[in-house]
Parts: structure tokens; sequence; C-alpha cells
């Protein structure tokens, strides 16, 4: 099969198993992260067939949506790509790529001191995958991720919270409003590559500007009579 071969199955394969995905965890997210991994990689040395690969099979069984078992997705992405004979160090790279592309694999984790995996070719996948979680799109995916688990949108008395291990951000069930400070705002300073964290800013700067219209609207009395 040739790489272009491969990738089409791919696409075929994962359009399939996301069929009936969370709207903001569909194959329209791996169409964009797929589309941005394609414009991040053209100023990066990497390797196009694994950044592709990895782009495509990235959520292919988020955790979330597992009860929390991280294992599910390498699983199937190492299986599929099996049965179709990709070389064992493609497979090998994008599953680890697929284990590691996540926010909360860089928070802090109880009791474990982790060896991180880095490669250029994570570098580039997970700044197309952070890019697709800021902006416009990225409070769209916000707010229907906590429409979908039945959140707040927000709720004043309960803050964000800051200094979250991994264990803490996986169980986190506070409103939507809350993420974006627990995660989202920080994107545009963990952006790996030179195109990523300028595609970033803009996105960032929209997500600035959303709040502060989100709070004005919230609450109009708020800044004029202080005692409210
Ligand atoms: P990653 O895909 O890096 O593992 P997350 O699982 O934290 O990152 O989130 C992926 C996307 O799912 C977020 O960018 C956001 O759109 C949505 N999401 C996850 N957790 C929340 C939450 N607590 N509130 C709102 N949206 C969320
Ligand atoms: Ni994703």
């Amino acid at each position: 099969m040739t790489d272009a071969e491969l990738v089409e199955e791919t696409i075929a394969f994962v359009k399939e198993t996301l069929a009936h995905a969370e709207g903001g965890h569909d194959w329209f997210h791996i169409q964009r992260v797929f589309n941005n991994t394609i414009l991040i990689a053209k100023s990066e040395d990497v390797d196009i067939l694994v950044v592709s690969l990895a782009a495509l099979l990235h959520d292919i069984a988020d955790s979330k949506f597992h009860n929390g078992d991280e294992t599910v997705g390498p699983k199937m992405a190492k299986e599929f790509l099996s049965a179709l004979q990709v070389p064992k160090k493609t497979i090998r790279h994008v599953v680890k790529i697929i284990e590691n592309i996540s926010y909360k694999t860089s928070l802090p984790e109880k009791g474990k001191q982790r060896k991180k995996f880095t490669s250029p070719e994570l570098a580039v996948v997970q700044d197309a995958d952070r890019l697709d979680a800021m902006g416009a799109i990225g409070i769209a995916r916000a707010f229907n991720y906590g429409g979908f688990k039945n959140r707040a949108m927000h709720d004043p008395a309960i803050p964000p919270n800051l200094k979250m291990s991994k264990g803490e951000y996986k169980k986190a069930n506070g409103p939507t409003i809350n993420h974006f400070y627990e995660k989202l705002l920080l994107l545009k300073d963990k952006m790996n590559t030179p195109t990523g964290k300028e595609l970033a800013e803009e996105r960032h700067q929209y997500m600035l500007d959303f709040l502060q219209q989100f709070f004005k609207e919230w609450n109009p009395l708020a800044q004029k009579n202080p005692l409210k």
C-alpha cells in the first residue's frame, strides 16, 4: 500500500469509528487537527506519514469517553495499523504520540515520575490538537463538551482549580468557564513549534475577548454597583 492509500484507509476507519462521537471530538475535530498538522509540518523536519497517521488516530478512543482508560486508544491504533502492515517502527512512533499527546500527561501525577516521550512529530501533532482547543472553535468545543456532560456554563461560587494533578483533572466536573482558566488559556505558552506559537496568538486573544464580554453580560451591574 502506498502512503497515500494508507492515509485514505485510516480516514475511512476514523470516520466510521467516530460516527457517533461527541461534537467536539468527532471526525471534524480530527479533520481540523489533520489540516493543522499538515500546515505546521511544512515548516518542520518531520516524517509526514507518522504525523498524518498520529493526527488521524489521536482521539480514536479518548479516555474521557472510555471510563478514563488510557490504553484503549493506543491499542486500537496499534491493531488497526498492524493489520495494514505498516512498518513496526512507524506504528511504534504513532502509538507513542497517541499516548503522550494529551494535555493531562503534562500534569503532575501523584507518586509517579514518568520519563516523558518527546519527538518532533509529537510536537507538531500536539500543537495542531492544542490549536483546536483554542479560539472560536475552542470555545464552541468547550461548551459543547460541558453541555454533553450537563455542566453549568458558569458558577461564580466555584473558582477554577489552577493546581490540579492529573487525577484531579480527569475527575474535574466544574463549570465550563473554569476550563478556560484550568487549561485553555494556558495553551498559548505551551506551544512547541514557531508556527504553532504564531497561530495560537490570535486564538488566545479571541478567548480573552470572549471572556471579557461573557462577564460583562453575566452581570452588567458588577462594575457600576460595588454592593452587587
Ligand atoms: P486532551 O485532548 O489534550 O486530552 P482534554 O481531554 O483536557 O485534552 O480536552 C480536550 C477538549 O475537550 C478540550 O479542549 C475541550 O474542548 C473539551 N473539554 C475537556 N474537558 C473539559 C471541561 N472540563 N470543560 C469543557 N470542555 C472540556
Ligand atoms: Ni484531539
